[in-house]
């Protein structure tokens, strides 16, 4: 649809919703307006920074209020793990979890999903690794569930202090330290932003040091397969966990990525707006 010339059909006109993010995005933020428009939903964009929050009002209190006003869906981000399932319990507006701290971001995982189906077809057997801050990544942990759910083998690498020791026990991923052992074999590198912003403490020596092992560059990328997919969820650091011409490269889908969110967005609003879902089922 996003292709045809006049890129809009009526499908969810008379409904509103509010994206209602408490944490800086582009990507998420953007693309769910646009999805939201394309389908002819009213969109709202909430500013915490010009919001009652700065009083004091709490999450639920200014989440009930905006739905007192009639809104039919929340696309909530928070720095909160479980803050959208929170909502979700407490209101009757459906809700989206567009990022909550760094537990889990679904809609990501699911255009992770859709770019790489819309380019390999399928990930049955596929390799994929995972690069760089497992520890602070929301992307890595939803990604980890999309992956293995359509039959990839998932593997994650990144210095110790950024893999959570859990991690290969728990989601059943192979663990790397070492990222040239990584990369030979693997169709698809999914590099990871370091999330300098949530390190309370330092998990590694320097930016120069993190770069020298862990910067996905083209010298490195020849002990990967010729034709490995980059993916990366954005925003970039570029040049700390990824080179500029491996990010800007042939093999990269991140543009591609970007795209794939406003038709994987647009699908979810219309599941949940259009009636599609019954509540128990959003849950
Ligand atoms: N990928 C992603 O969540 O990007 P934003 O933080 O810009 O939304």
């Amino acid at each position: 649809m996003l292709e045809r010339p006049i890129p809009i059909v009526p499908t969810l006109r008379g409904k509103t919703v509010v994206n209602l993010f408490f944490e800086p995005s582009t990507r998420t933020s953007t693309s769910f307006a646009i999805a939201a428009k394309r389908l002819s939903c009213d969109v709202v964009n909430f500013s915490r920074v010009a919001s009652s929050v700065q009083k004091g009002e709490t999450l639920l209190d200014t989440t009930r209020n905006i739905e007192a006003m009639r809104v039919d869906g929340v696309i909530i981000r928070h720095s909160c793990p479980g803050a959208a399932r929170f909502l979700a319990k407490r209101i009757n507006a459906f809700v989206i979890n567009a990022g909550d701290g760094a537990h889990e971001h679904p809609t990501q995982a699911l255009l992770d999903a859709f770019t790489l189906l819309q380019k390999i077809k399928t990930l049955e057997k596929k390799k994929i690794l995972i690069l760089g801050d497992i520890a602070h990544s929301r992307v890595a942990r939803s990604d980890i569930w999309i992956f293995k759910k359509l039959g990839a083998e998932v593997s994650v690498c990144g210095p110790p202090t950024l893999i959570p020791p859990y991690i290969e026990e728990e989601m059943k991923v192979k663990v790397y330290f070492d990222l040239d052992k990584a990369l030979p074999g693997m169709d698809v590198i999914n590099v990871l932003r370091l999330q300098l912003e949530r390190q309370k403490r330092g998990v590694f020596p320097s930016l120069r040091e993190y770069r020298r092992f862990y910067c996905l560059t083209e010298e490195r990328l020849k002990k990967a397969k010729k034709d490995v997919i980059i993916m990366h969820p954005g925003p970039l650091n570029r040049g700390i966990e990824i080179h500029p011409d491996v990010a800007d490269g042939k093999r990269s889908v991140i543009l591609h990525q970007v795209r794939a969110g406003v038709a994987v967005r647009m699908a979810i609003l219309f599941l949940l707006a259009g009636g599609k879902i019954e509540k128990e089922k959003r849950e």
